[in-house]
């Protein structure tokens, strides 16, 4: 059995930032979970694992929507901290007062410590924080009374309660946010809580990961064979290069599915990187035809996803039964922790479906869930720890460092009907961007792929006037968008120097003959969604 690892409790209320401060703790070496602000602990098993809980941010009023958490916390005897609503929840919990600001408090706001503590569990915790710093902070409302017990150790440059320390328990408060990169200091406040007053130990490296799943599998899969659908992305290439390095080699069943929709040499860098690993039963599908064949006369954005979805879902039906694997099989799926989350079961949220993903919700999938026979060997990580487990794991940095790649692949960066030769075009000139981010690096010396967050190029359906030598060329138009963002809910668009992007246009013009003209997509998401269709 993997040792039991001290875990810091977050309970959730609906900031925007909620997953930032799990974030920022696990980043300390410290494991975080996150569950609904108002679930009820007391139903929950006591767990010895948990030293401290965190009160997330909310967008509502404790007086108005706002959750309550279970009264239970205050019985605990677990240190807490509220953040900003968590902070405003316990004070109005516990008999404080608070109030709606005449003028919302938002953005960089000076904190000065004016207090200092004898008390052992306080003095750790302003440890953590400098006599003056500028913090980050989003609230309408604030506090005009603090709750009994409590004393104010540091207040905003606009004169209200900024860090409140109860006397005797190890219960703090924060109207700011310090898990927002913009808060100056706030991992060393997140630490002073976390490894200081709670006194985690920083038990939480990829190593440890691995030997938790290596028992957990173990237990729950025994002998049985493993089939996971590889996409060629990070997370399902992650999970599989996982299966690989805890499970028997020939229990481990990869299969991927070449659409003919990929980006250029895509099946050859997937295969070449699990046959590293050891994968001895990979199922490579060559399906370009029936993907043509079925997106052949769709023009509508909506009707191809769905044509794409549905050709996905019978070839995985033909293609899993064709294996032949005994009824007792597991599915592995590459979900990560955010998609649990977004998906409600972490906090009860639901993302507004704006496109149709064709990857959620196949009946093989659904199949397996209704027998209790798939496993998410990624479920408890972040996107930046699976990159790190990946490195860990041993695949290449260009597979790791891969930008996300959409399920539909290049069917929604043709805009309109897709052909096979608009494939050939458009995967051309993509690799040819890809390959100059690659070698172009910013003024900070990083490459400029690894400071954009997405890139690619998408084929117009238009064709523009140019000419070649002396002659007279009709060539398609390509747009190139580069965006940086967090997790790809809202994006901005990647300044780049202007020689960068004239230079990267010569090359992609000069070679491939088929497109004429080279536009750059300077919109952001929002309005503009990050992929075209
Ligand atoms: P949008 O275009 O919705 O994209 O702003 C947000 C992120 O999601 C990716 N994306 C998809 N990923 N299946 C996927 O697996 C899909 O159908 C899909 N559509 C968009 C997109 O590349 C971006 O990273």
């Amino acid at each position: 059995m993997a040792e039991i690892m001290d875990t810091i409790l977050i309970l959730d209320f609906g900031s925007q930032t909620t997953q930032l401060i799990g974030r920022r703790i696990r980043d300390m070496g410290v494991y975080t979970e996150i569950i609904p602000g108002d679930s009820a602990l007391s139903a929950r098993p006591p767990d010895p694992k948990v030293k401290g809980i965190i009160l997330s941010g909310s967008p509502e009023s404790v007086y108005d929507q706002g959750l309550a958490p279970d009264a239970a916390i205050y019985q605990c005897g677990l240190p807490l901290l509220g953040i900003c609503y968590g902070l405003q929840r316990m004070t109005f919990d516990l008999g404080g007062a608070i109030e709606p600001l005449p003028k919302r408090e938002y953005g960089r706001i000076e904190v000065k410590i004016n207090g200092k503590s004898e008390e052992a569990h306080a003095a750790e915790f302003l440890k953590g924080c400098k006599p003056v710093f500028t913090a980050w902070m989003s609230h309408g409302d604030t506090l005009t009374k603090l709750a009994p017990g409590f004393t104010e150790y540091g207040t905003s440059g606009t004169g209200y309660p900024a860090v409140v320390i109860h006397d005797t328990k190890p219960w703090f408060g924060l109207q700011f946010h310090p898990e927002v990169t913009h808060c100056e200091g706030g991992s060393g406040i997140l630490a002073a809580f976390a490894l200081g007053v709670c006194g985690c130990t920083a038990g939480w490296t990829m190593e440890h990961y691995v030997e938790e799943v290596r028992s957990s599998l173990n237990t729950r899969i025994g002998e049985s064979p493993v089939l996971l659908l590889i996409s060629g992305g990070v997370d399902s290439t992650v999970a599989g290069a996982l299966l690989l390095k805890t499970l028997r080699g020939d229990q481990v069943h990869l299969m991927y599915m070449d659409t003919g929709l990929m980006r250029k040499d895509e099946t050859t860098i997937v295969k070449a990187n699990l046959e590293k690993l050891g994968a001895q039963h990979l199922h490579i599908v060559y399906c370009e035809d029936e993907f043509l064949a079925a997106l052949s006369g769709l023009n509508e954005p909506e009707a191809k996803r769905r044509a794409i979805g549905d050709l996905f879902i019978t070839i995985q039906e033909r293609e899993v039964s064709r294996l032949g694997l005994p009824d007792n099989y597991f599915l592995a799926q590459g979900t990560l922790y955010t998609d649990l989350i977004e998906s409600g079961k972490g906090v009860g949220k639901k993302a507004h479906v704006i496109k149709s993903h064709h990857n959620v919700g196949s009946p093989l999938v659904e199949a397996k869930r209704t027998a209790g026979k798939i496993i998410e060997p990624l479920d408890r990580l972040y996107k930046d720890e699976v990159r790190r487990l990946g490195h860990f794991l041993g695949l290449d940095a260009e597979i790791i460092s891969r930008h996300p790649f959409p399920g539909p692949g290049l069917a929604v960066r043709i805009i309109g009907e897709v052909t096979r030769e608009k494939c050939d075009i458009l995967r051309e000139a993509d690799a040819i961007f890809m390959e100059e981010l690659k070698l172009r690096t910013s003024a900070g010396g990083r490459r400029l792929y690894d400071e954009i967050w997405q890139a690619f190029a998408v084929l117009l359906p238009v064709r523009s006037v140019g000419v070649a030598g002396d002659v007279r060329k009709y060539g398609w138009v390509l747009a190139l968008r580069a965006i940086t963002s967090a997790d790809g809910m809202t994006a901005d668009v990647y300044p780049f120097e202007s020689r960068d992007l004239l230079e990267i246009s010569t090359r992609i013009t000069n070679t491939v003959p088929e497109i004429g003209r080279v536009v750059y997509d300077i919109s952001s998401k929002p309005p503009a969604t990050i992929e075209w269709e």
